[in-house]
């Protein structure tokens, strides 16, 4: 059996949105097609995450290196861990988001804020950063509406 996490971020409705329909069309064939697998879904837009700030940057950094922590870092931690476990405990995570201003709407980058931890997800070496999650399969479920080459934006032709 595996747990798969499934991060939908997008605000918009399922008849307004490609992205979406698109979301819960993988999520029902995935269902059916492993009834034995654990599934957590995580709305990014439900769960209006506070931004990564200091409180949560200091009390990780303390939590790493084993030192105490004030009240407010404990709570700041305690909401982080809270987003960050099934993040680490997932087999699997499915990303369905809409391309917003040639990046990710502001709810998932605040998510790969929190999960996004040194000594977790990724270690610094000699060699530069590397990944410690590397066993961990990821789809990535993108709407846009643009058309993009490896080369420069195409403009998409109107009628
Ligand atoms: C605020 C906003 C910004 C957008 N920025 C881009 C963009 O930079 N590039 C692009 O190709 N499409 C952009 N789009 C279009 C969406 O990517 C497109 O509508 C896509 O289908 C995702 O939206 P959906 O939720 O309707 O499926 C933008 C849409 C909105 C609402």
């Amino acid at each position: 059996m595996n747990q798969v996490l499934f991060v939908k971020a997008n605000c918009r409705s399922l008849d307004q949105s490609v992205n979406v329909k698109l979301y819960h069309a993988f999520l029902d064939t995935y269902r059916k097609a492993n009834p034995s697998d654990r599934v957590i879904e995580l709305d990014l837009y439900q769960e209006e995450l506070p931004y990564y700030n200091d409180v949560m940057l200091n009390g990780m950094a303390k939590r790493r290196k084993g030192s105490e922590l004030s009240l407010a870092e404990k709570e700041a931690v305690g909401r982080v861990m809270r987003i960050l476990d099934p993040f680490v405990a997932a087999d699997k995570i499915v990303f369905a988001f809409p391309m917003w201003n040639l990046t990710v709407p502001a709810a998932l980058h605040t998510y790969i804020d929190y999960v996004s931890q040194p000594g977790i997800a990724y270690r610094y070496t000699p060699e530069g950063p590397v990944g410690m999650l590397g066993s961990k399969k990821a789809a990535l479920l993108n709407a846009r509406g643009g058309v993009y080459s490896s080369g420069p934006r195409r403009s998409r032709k109107w009628p």
